[in-house]
């Protein structure tokens, strides 16, 4: 799969947003950043998108940037020029994926139908956007298509919110989430940045949905408790509970720690893993990933799973 979309499926977020006025789409993508976000796709709906791709990629270059609502190949152009490095359209229009194909830029262009679907498989685009995903079935409509159509991935977008995120956070056949509540342009006009940084946060919690799944021992020493406790609430967004060791085992301890989708869990901890000094050793087995994560976590052994 093209690197582009890699790194859009990692992220499993895309914020659809809206520029009303170009100087708040650096603040706006701080705001996305602080969250835990570096992917954007401005829409062209506005006369003020494309100048908001030029600041945001010169503010910060790590930002994935895309261009949504482009409806021709001149709205692809000017957003390559600007330095788009996706591009997203509500439908499908052939020509415009074949000039994407030329220009070797990733494009996900909307399917919502067998045939729209068999359409973009001509071009071997098995990334598609599902728009508007609310009225097409939602993840009851991905579902459908998706079982005569195995190779496919969507993007649901349209009246996903905070409230329904977790119906598409685990399922296969979904390569991301995008919309508009990530960050609104009511947020934006109104310079409510820390509010976009904490729903992009609780929005994460959501998709990658750590969960405690079963605990063994506690650790082999006091000193090795607070140090493990720490790290697994710094890096699975649990909260610290701090209170009286009472029990410790002779062996070492195991966390297991279920998540909704084990390559997206990796992408983040690891950019807090790194942080932490973890590495992370990747075991498959028949039934299901399984990650171990290797490092200082006091005496405790770590490990994800898929579930
Ligand atoms: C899009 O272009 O993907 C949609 O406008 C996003 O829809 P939403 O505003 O309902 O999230």
């Amino acid at each position: 799969m093209n690197d582009v979309l890699k790194r859009i499926g990692n992220a499993g977020l895309v914020p659809v947003v809206v520029i009303d006025d170009a100087e708040l789409a650096v603040p706006a993508a701080k705001a996305l950043i602080d969250g835990g976000l570096e992917i954007m796709e401005v829409t062209m709906r506005t006369d003020q998108g494309l100048k908001a791709i030029v600041k945001v990629k010169e503010a910060y270059p790590q930002m994935l940037l895309g261009a949504g609502t482009v409806l021709s190949i001149e709205n692809a152009r000017e957003a390559l020029d600007a330095g788009a490095e996706f591009i997203v359209s509500p439908g499908l229009n052939p020509d415009l994926i074949e000039w994407c194909q030329g220009q070797k830029i990733a494009v996900t262009p909307g399917a919502v139908t067998p045939t729209e679907i068999q359409q973009a498989l001509k071009f071997n685009l098995t990334v598609l956007k599902f728009f508007p995903g609310n009225i097409f079935g939602g993840i009851k409509g991905c579902e459908a298509l998706y079982n005569p159509y195995r190779m496919v991935k969507f993007i649901p977008t349209g009246g996903v919110s905070l409230n329904n995120l977790e119906d598409y956070a685990s399922k296969p056949y979904i390569h991301a989430i995008g919309g508009s509540w990530l960050c609104s342009s009511a947020d934006i006009n109104q310079k409510n940045f820390d509010q976009i940084t904490r729903i992009v946060k609780e929005s994460i919690d959501k998709l990658l949905g750590f969960e405690l799944a079963d605990q063994g021992n506690s650790t082999k020493s006091e000193k090795g408790s607070l140090p493990a406790a720490e790290i697994i609430s710094g890096s699975f967004g649990f909260n610290l509970k701090r209170g009286n060791p009472v029990d410790y085992a002779e062996t070492a301890g195991t966390i297991a720690i279920k998540t909704n989708n084990v390559d997206r869990a990796v992408y983040y901890i690891e950019k807090k893993g790194n942080k932490l000094g973890w590495s992370i050793k990747l075991e498959n087995n028949a039934e299901k990933t399984v990650i171990y994560l290797e490092g200082d976590a006091g005496d405790l052994s770590v490990h994800l799973f898929q579930g």
